[in-house]
């Protein structure tokens, strides 16, 4: 499941990029990625909850690490809140930086809590 998790959003990540650099250049499949995109959204989250529905044992036995987690899961929603904010406002030809800052935060708190803090999956940051 981590491994599903973590595709989805690498996944999600790279068609946010590509229908961002269609949305800037006019290209009308922008659209069509867009609308992809918002389908691995429900697949991150869903991967996102079965994690958690299936370790709640291991969150709720180790002091602090519930609390992380429930964390981690609030960014998640954050990044994906931050990610339709930043195509929305480039498909009105509106600026986007506030939108960007926005991914960028939420995107480092979950990095750092998924990679670094948690238990499950690959643990590079320490
Ligand atoms: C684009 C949004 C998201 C990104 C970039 C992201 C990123 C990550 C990363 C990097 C990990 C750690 C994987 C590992 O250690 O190998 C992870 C694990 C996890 N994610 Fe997400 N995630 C996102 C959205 C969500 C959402 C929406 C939820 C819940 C609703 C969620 C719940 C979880 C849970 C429960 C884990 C397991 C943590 C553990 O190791 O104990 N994620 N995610």
């Amino acid at each position: 499941m981590t491994h599903m998790h973590i595709t989805a959003w690498v996944v999600g990540l790279i068609l946010l990029l590509v229908s961002y650099a269609m949305y800037k250049t006019g290209n009308k499949s922008g659209k069509i990625l867009h609308m992809i995109l918002r389908l691995v959204y429900l697949l991150i989250i869903i991967t996102g909850f079965l994690l958690f529905i299936n370790n709640t044992g291991v969150y709720t036995n180790s002091a602090g690490i519930l609390g992380e987690v429930i964390v981690k899961m609030i960014a998640g929603i954050w990044v994906i809140g931050a990610m339709e904010m930043v195509l929305s406002k480039i498909s009105k030809a509106k600026p986007a930086k506030s939108a960007w800052i926005q991914l960028i935060v939420a995107l480092l708190i979950v990095l750092v809590l998924g990679f670094g803090r948690l238990p499950f999956g690959v643990q590079f940051m320490g």
